[in-house]
């Protein structure tokens, strides 16, 4: 396995495994991974002859308020991770390296975005999609793999390929999940013993709501409600939203008629975090 930090470098490496013929699966990432990040690399290593993952904390996608600094890293333990996965090679940029002097466009992918994570984390997506475009140019996949934990970015992704006709097939990947079910993610460090359990909270309310679902509660509404009063139980929980969307335009359903997504943001303390889970009657 290779690393490298220059655009120049990762393209010339993809350019001679072309040449040989190699297809190419790519994996964005932010580093600090867990076995929901190494899903998407063994993923990408059984579809494609040649796997790149990328490890580029994007300051592009943190607001001015939220957690870029302290926002975990770790390449050491990430190489590593890496290479048992048989990774072939990781592309780690500097932000210089990806925001030089001058730089100044931006992708951004209307509506999807302004719901959910878009309406507390303004700017947040613009950042991804201008990011995972770049990455989707430099390197130049024939695949990349995306976490459905992450599930308005991945829609808000598969808009953007399919709106500006990038050459690349999106792979949609399923949660991976600790086995107490919490949704494996790189912030849940940032948790105490006691906020930990306390976290436990969003996996439960979803399936909760599932079994409201099968039981009759098929109004959006009346199951939002239902949800939120189960949360709030939950004292370390602070609720950021609970929606109840068309799992492909993300508008908002008022019934669960074929299949709908319960999406959910909760602040664990002073840590965000996020699940969701296609409801099905
Ligand atoms: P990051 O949070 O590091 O996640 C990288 C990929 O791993 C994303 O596609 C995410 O959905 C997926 N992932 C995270 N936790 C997962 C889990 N528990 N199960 C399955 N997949 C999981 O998402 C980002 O980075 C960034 O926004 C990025 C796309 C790299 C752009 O900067």
């Amino acid at each position: 396995m290779q690393t490298v930090h220059t655009i120049s470098d990762t393209k010339s490496i993809i350019a001679q495994a072309k040449r040989d013929g190699k297809t190419i699966g790519l994996v964005p990432t932010m580093g600090y991974f867990h076995e929901g990040h190494l899903s998407l690399m063994h993923q990408a290593r059984a579809e494609n002859d040649f796997v790149v993952v990328s490890i580029f904390v994007n300051p592009m996608q943190f607001g001015p308020s939220e957690d870029l600094d302290a926002y975990p890293r770790d390449l050491n333990h990430d190489s590593k991770m890496a290479e048992d996965a048989g990774v072939d090679l990781i592309f780690n940029p500097m932000p210089e390296e990806m925001y030089p002097d001058g730089f100044h466009t931006s992708v951004y992918v209307d509506k999807l975005t302004e719901g959910l994570c878009g309406e507390s984390r303004p700017g947040h997506f613009k950042g991804v999609t201008t990011v995972v475009l770049k990455l989707f140019n430099i390197v130049g996949a024939d695949r990349a793999y995306f976490g459905r934990k992450d599930y308005q970015q991945l829609t808000v992704i598969r808009r953007m390929v399919a709106d500006l006709n990038v050459p690349i097939q999106i792979v949609p990947m399923p949660i991976f999940r600790e086995p107490d079910k919490l949704a494996m993610s790189s912030r849940n460090i940032f948790l105490s013993p006691e906020e930990r359990r306390a976290a436990l909270v969003l996996s439960k309310s979803i399936e909760y709501a599932q079994s409201l679902v099968l039981g009759g509660v098929t109004r959006a509404h009346e199951l939002g409600l239902r949800v939120v009063e189960f949360i709030s139980k939950e004292p370390l929980a602070q609720i950021d939203y609970v929606s109840i969307v068309d799992p492909d335009t993300l508008d908002n359903v008022t019934e669960i008629n074929d299949e709908a997504v319960l999406a959910l943001a909760v602040r664990i303390g002073k840590t965000r975090l996020i699940d969701n889970a296609l409801l099905k009657r």
